[in-house]
């Protein structure tokens, strides 16, 4: 961890204690402030007061149990109990896509009108969550309006930027700290708080701070489109989207990173912010069509990879498919719009039999689809099935004795939806190998 102690701690209450409502608070104690998470899932709560937390995060477990024993965290259901203690309160809960794409609100109107109703004194309020442009306007209004002594709210749009799988490290070694806001002081304050991770620091307005993180998705999105746009060219005149990317990547204006080119970008954010992202072009009257192609490339994807598994098995009817990773991502147990979820629902209908295996997701995955067959360990998995089928790139799928892989398999086929396994060294032993674009 590379943020450095602050000589200045102060009092933070954490509303929503998710993904990142639970990496800042502990991130934030870890810093030496004190903080109060709350959640209105009293599971989450009870478990995380016993130092249990109820999301695989690499990392997180142990901060947030060191700073329980070191009483500089603490968990509660009850909402009063934080407002009244954060000179500064963070808002981290969840703004889902609503039925037309469009962020649901309600969640974070909630919240601004519980802050409002209990704040016996002058608030910071800070959205991290992720908002269309101009909620901090909204929020400030619903906090003025809910409030009923005379204090005052200063509204600060503070994006975060972490990834899951990589949360507690992203969230202490950001590339940058957006601060939006309006009062100087409140300002001053938040980038006083984030002082210790010594990065650049943009003070901006709130519109342009809530414009960045939805811009900031959407050309993460784009990148991953174009390449999946590229590698579908390349696998049709035999080039290697691999080297392709590589080479495109190096010019260092464009970067290698998010050029890994698969099935598609999934989890709980890219899909639903780029949708966000569509309406705010729409009500504002600007033509987001470019983000659309990217979700239509996107949706594209999946079906073409379900479409190369039909081809090198000659059908699916009846074919035992053994699929290896359901989580969205390495890394992480977190299953929400999961490539997977869509991946197996094709397969199934094409009358497939499912084996899964997942290190981390399984449990999760067991809620959409409780009649597939789960495995213990990837072997069991490929035993006796007609292909592999490689969603997740998972360290461990690396590490197998492809040897004893291809022994136990009724056909030695991989199908690697990330472009992940040594593709020569599989055809060497003897497998049929297709990836995406190579
Ligand atoms: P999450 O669903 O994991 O967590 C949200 C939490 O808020 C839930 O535990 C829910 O019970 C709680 N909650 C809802 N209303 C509440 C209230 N009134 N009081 C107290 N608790 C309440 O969501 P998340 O993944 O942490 O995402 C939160 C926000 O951050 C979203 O806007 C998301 O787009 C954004 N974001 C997420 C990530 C990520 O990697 N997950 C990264 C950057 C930004
Ligand atoms: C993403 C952003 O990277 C974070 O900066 C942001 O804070 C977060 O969304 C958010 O707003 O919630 P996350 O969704 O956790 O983070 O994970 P990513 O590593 O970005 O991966 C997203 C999806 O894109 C995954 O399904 C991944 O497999 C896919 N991906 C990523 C590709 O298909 N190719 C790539 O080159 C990179």
């Amino acid at each position: 961890m590379s943020a450095s102690k602050s000589d200045y701690f102060m009092n933070i209450a954490v509303i929503g204690a998710g993904y990142v409502g639970l990496v800042t608070g502990a991130c934030l104690a870890e810093l030496g402030n004190n903080v109060v998470c709350v959640d209105i899932d009293k599971r989450k709560i009870n478990k995380l007061k016993q130092g249990k937390v109820p999301i695989y995060e690499p990392g997180l477990e142990e901060i947030v149990r060191k700073n329980l024993t070191r009483k500089r965290l603490a968990f509660t259901t009850k909402i009063e109990k934080a407002v009244n203690f954060g000179e500064i309160i963070f808002i981290c809960v969840g703004t889902p896509a609503r039925k037309d794409g469009s962020a649901d609100l309600s969640y974070l109107e909630k919240a601004a009108e519980q802050i409002a109703k209990l704040a016996k004194d002058n608030k910071i309020v800070v959205i991290k969550s992720t908002v269309p442009v101009l909620t901090a306007r909204k929020v400030h209004k619903i906090l003025k309006q809910h409030s009923k002594s005379n204090v005052e709210f200063y509204v600060i749009s503070n994006p975060e930027f972490l990834r899951e799988g990589s949360a507690v490290k992203d969230f202490m070694n950001p590339d940058r700290i957006v601060i939006g806001g309006i009062n100087k002081e409140a300002i001053r304050k938040v980038c006083e708080l984030y002082r210790p991770f010594n990065v650049p620091i943009l003070e901006t307005t709130p519109e342009s701070a809530e414009i960045i993180k939805h811009a900031s998705n959407s050309f993460l999105a784009t990148k991953i489109s174009f390449i999946n746009m590229v590698a579908n060219l390349c696998e049709k005149v035999n080039a290697n989207i691999k080297d392709v990317a590589l080479g495109i990547g190096l010019d260092k204006r464009i970067g290698t990173a998010f050029l890994n080119a698969g099935i598609g970008f999934g989890g709980s954010c890219f899909p639903k912010d780029i949708e966000a992202f569509i309406k705010v072009g729409e009500k504002h009257r600007c033509n987001f069509a470019l983000l659309k192609e990217v979700i239509k490339i996107n949706v594209r994807q999946r079906k073409l990879f379900v479409k190369k598994i039909e081809d090198v098995l000659y059908g699916l009817e009846n074919k035992t498919i053994a699929v290896l990773g359901l989580a969205f991502k390495p890394n992480t147990d977190d299953i929400r719009k999961a490539p997977a979820i869509e991946i197996i629902r094709l397969l199934l209908d094409k009358g497939a039999k499912i084996k899964a295996y997942d290190p981390k997701a399984m449990d999760n995955m067991r809620k959409i689809f409780p009649h597939i067959q789960y495995c213990n360990n990837p072997y069991e998995t490929l035993a006796n099935s007609d292909a592999m089928v490689l969603i997740t790139e998972w360290e461990e799928f690396k590490k197998l004795n492809f040897e004893k892989v291809k022994k136990i398999m009724k056909q030695a086929i991989i199908i690697d939806g990330r472009n992940y396994l040594p593709h020569n060294r599989l055809e060497r032993i003897g497998f049929t190998y297709v990836g995406v674009g190579i």
